[in-house]
């Protein structure tokens, strides 16, 4: 069976789907890898690298996607500069797992449906304690949250410690997180090691604890938050009602805060809208806010995606893709996330389909000429996609 790593197509993706190590290990267990010439460089994993570890080098996409039994990416595939589409030059029956954004572009889906691709979205690998090494989501999110710190950091016009030197003291910068998921709990621990004093928000009431135990002050607010976690340990939508009171609330929190990081998302749906224009006017010019919810409509109403701005002398930072500013170790984590997974698809060499496993089963998207997840036919036939039209 053939393993196939092409080179990533989206403009400021610095990430490969597999790192040198991670070849070696798949080389080991018998499996031949296939990986398009460049594919690691902007990562820092040179070809030579790659043929160290045992794989063939390949010039030019059409003989890895067309030649490979796997092929492992990291963002959907899409159309190419010189006009063709990606998953055209798969070959059919052959099988994909990448991040497909499956919520965001449900076509795609459809679009490997047709070509026969047997296709996994990793943002669907559930949150089981079995399949946590295969958890991209929480291992990009990590980085993503150290990243939006340190980017914070170098843009204040201020230092995050507290420092007593001759000329005088220096008050430590104070961080406030919004959102204490995967990537705010990193953000925090990052802020925290910079030497800022720092703060969090979540809706999920579970999350004081774990705020706390990294030497973090929880913010309390006024707001019933009963309801706030699914089954799944994801926050839920609340009322639009509920989001004008938490603006109010949070406003005073993010007019004291030197650095403010947001990254609060309810899967499926926009990211709710939590710092006004009126809050980034009270805070103090030169404070800095990094909004990783920039992709879904971002939690700062003055965000905008993949820019960095000035507004009210504050600056708004809304990258979408911050494990790509460190593509090393991102992509060395979500190699891992990969071959984990292959390792649980994978028998005696060839690639099982077991439609009883939760693993398998949750994130697979397509098969033998479907789109079998049923919340993307669902988002298909609401989009009058999924009857063909
Ligand atoms: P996420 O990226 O979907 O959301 C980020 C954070 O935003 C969440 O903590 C959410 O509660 C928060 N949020 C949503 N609306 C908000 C609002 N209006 N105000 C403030 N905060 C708001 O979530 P993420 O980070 O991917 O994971 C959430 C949780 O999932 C984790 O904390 C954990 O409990 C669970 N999890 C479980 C795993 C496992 O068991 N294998 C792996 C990873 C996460």
């Amino acid at each position: 069976m053939i393993i196939g790593i092409p080179r990533e197509v989206l403009a400021g993706e610095r990430r490969v789907a597999l790192v040198p190590d991670a070849v070696k290990a798949l080389v080991g267990q018998g499996l031949e890898v296939l990986v398009q010439s460049g594919a690691g460089d902007e990562s820092g994993f040179p070809d030579a690298q790659y043929e160290d570890a045992g794989a063939r080098i390949a010039e030019g996409a059409a003989p890895v996607l067309g030649g490979a039994d796997i092929i492992l990416k990291v963002q959907p595939p899409q159309a190419t500069s010189d006009g063709t589409h990606e998953v055209d030059l798969i070959t059919e029956g052959a099988a994909l797992i990448a991040l497909l954004k499956p919520l965001d572009q449900p076509e795609l889906a459809q679009r490997l449906a047709e070509r026969r691709v047997t296709a996994f979205s990793m943002e669907f690998m559930p949150r089981i304690t079995r399949a946590q090494s295969m958890d991209a989501l929480s291992s990009q999110s990590n980085l993503a949250g150290y990243e939006a710190v340190l980017l914070a950091a170098t843009r204040l016009p201020r230092i995050m410690p507290m420092m007593v030197t001759a000329a005088g003291t220096l008050k430590p910068s104070q961080a406030l997180i919004i959102g204490a998921g995967v990537a705010g709990l990193q953000a925090l621990g990052t802020a925290k090691r910079l030497g800022a004093v720092t703060h969090a928000y979540d809706t999920r009431p579970v999350v004081k604890e774990q705020v706390e135990s990294l030497g973090a002050r929880f913010v309390e607010l006024d707001l019933d938050t009963g309801d706030a976690e699914d089954a799944g340990g994801y926050a839920t939508a609340q009322s639009d009602e509920f989001y004008q009171r938490q603006r109010e609330l949070l406003g005073e929190h993010v007019a004291r805060a030197d650095i403010v990081v947001t990254t609060a998302l309810v899967p499926g749906q926009p990211a709710p809208l939590l710092i006004e224009e009126a809050a980034v006017q009270a805070m103090r010019p030169g404070s800095v806010i990094v909004d990783l919810a920039a992709e879904k409509g971002g939690n700062c109403a003055l965000t905008e995606a993949d820019r960095e701005i000035q507004a009210h002398g504050v600056t708004l930072i809304g990258h979408t893709n911050l494990p790509s500013l460190v593509p090393a170790h991102s992509s060395q984590l979500y190699a891992k996330n990969l071959t984990t997974f292959l390792d649980h698809l994978v028998e005696e060499g060839q690639l099982k389909v077991d439609l009883e496993d939760e693993i398998t089963s949750g994130t697979l998207l397509a098969h033998e000429g479907e789109v079998v997840n049923e919340r993307i036919r669902a988002l298909l036939s609401e989009r009058g996609a999924g009857s063909g039209d």
